[in-house]
């Protein structure tokens, strides 16, 4: 990498894999993480169509061939096996060996589904992230989970799968519109709530103004995921911590179907599920306090998040075949305070129902 670029180019030091800060394009990345120390066979790109052409083309290169791209819509159609076999048609005609690389640029159905289409073929070739929205920089594209889903419950089939490198680059928001802005700081501000009151504060802020985070901000956001992954890679017990606002979230997404410009977004989900959760955490020591700053600072978000009482039994139906669950207690992860998760909980379905009913509760006061 050029050494002009040390100064812009941040390298987090985690000891998962590699997370580099700041504007860079490919051929400098590349430098940095050559396979085998001999370089890579071959480049492919997995683009999600949503990424203006142009940036694309300025990370990857005008010399990069138009045959070694691979255009898919961006949002959840993409995590299906349908389109990883799409891929994975594609790698197959364009020779991808062992050797070969492919780069994942977009958000973060992009991100899950390159990454798992890269992990089994060949039994496995090297990927990078190079995530494009404020969800995917925050969460999906840091961690080495890949995923699609299956049966409309999110994420049931996928890989424990390192990328070689994670490339954040916070200029690419300058294109997201707010309503995707906004949803990803729904990631940002779960990170505070688990882990980092402070961070959580300052998070807010940003949010409330619904500026682009700064390189300082998203670098924090990323530290916290990264540190509890590197020392919980498999989710054996902390990384269960980032699950905090998923078990009601991905219920509700299951239901609502999370596309790119209808139906409910990740963060939007996560936001709802995230009110639940904290609901149900005042047993734990969550204060009453708290959830109603939480509940007015996630308004803009969860009120895209609408479901009524009468979908309460079909979205715990999806809840009962979460990854998390033991028998026919519910996994969920809660808080004692801001800063503060608890990871091991298990909930009886009654009690999962009645953070369900307490979101229908606050959607119905905010439609009044
Ligand atoms: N998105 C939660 C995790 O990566 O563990």
């Amino acid at each position: 990498m050029n050494k002009r670029y040390f100064h812009r180019v941040k390298k987090g030091s985690y000891s998962l894999h590699p997370v580099f800060f700041g504007s860079t394009t490919l051929q400098e990345l590349i430098e940095e993480i050559s396979f085998d120390n001999q370089g890579y066979s071959s480049i492919f790109a997995l683009i999600d169509s949503g990424v203006p052409a142009e940036k694309v083309t300025a990370f990857l290169g005008n010399e990069f061939p138009a045959s070694n791209r691979y255009v898919v819509e961006g949002g959840e159609s993409v995590k299906s096996l349908a389109s990883i076999a799409e891929i994975w048609d594609f790698l197959m005609v364009v020779g991808a060996d062992r050797h070969s690389l492919l780069v994942n640029i977009g958000g973060g159905a992009v991100c899950d589904a390159g990454g798992f289409a890269a992990s089994v073929f060949k039994r496995g070739i090297h990927f990078m992230h190079v995530p494009t929205t404020l969800l995917s920089m925050a969460d999906a594209s840091v961690g080495g989970k890949t995923a699609i889903n299956w049966s409309s419950t999110k994420n049931m089939i996928g890989t424990f799968a390192l990328p070689a490198v994670v490339s954040i680059q916070s200029h690419f928001l300058e294109s997201l519109d707010r309503r995707q802005l906004l949803s990803g700081y729904a990631e940002m501000i779960k990170h505070g709530l688990i882990a980092d009151d402070s961070h959580y504060e300052e998070v807010l802020k940003s949010y409330v103004n619904g500026e682009i985070p700064s390189e300082c901000l998203l670098e924090n956001t990323v530290n916290i995921k990264a540190k509890i992954t590197e020392r919980d890679p498999k989710e054996n017990g902390e990384r269960k911590l980032l699950n905090f606002g998923h078990t009601l979230g991905h219920g509700l997404e299951s239901l609502l179907g999370a596309k790119e410009d209808k139906g409910v977004l990740h963060g939007e989900a996560i936001a709802a599920g995230m009110i639940g959760e904290a609901y149900l955490s005042m047993e734990y020591g969550f204060s009453q306090e708290e959830l109603e700053k939480l509940i007015t600072t996630l308004k803009p978000l969860v009120s895209h998040a609408y479901f009524s009482e009468d979908q309460i039994p079909s979205i715990l139906e999806s809840i009962k075949q979460d990854k998390k669950n033991e028998g026919n207690r519910i996994g969920m992860t809660l808080l004692k305070g801001v800063g503060e998760g608890l990871w091991t909980e298990k909930l009886s379905i009654q009690k999962v129902e009645e953070g369900l009913r307490f979101i229908v509760k606050v959607l119905s006061n905010q439609t009044k």
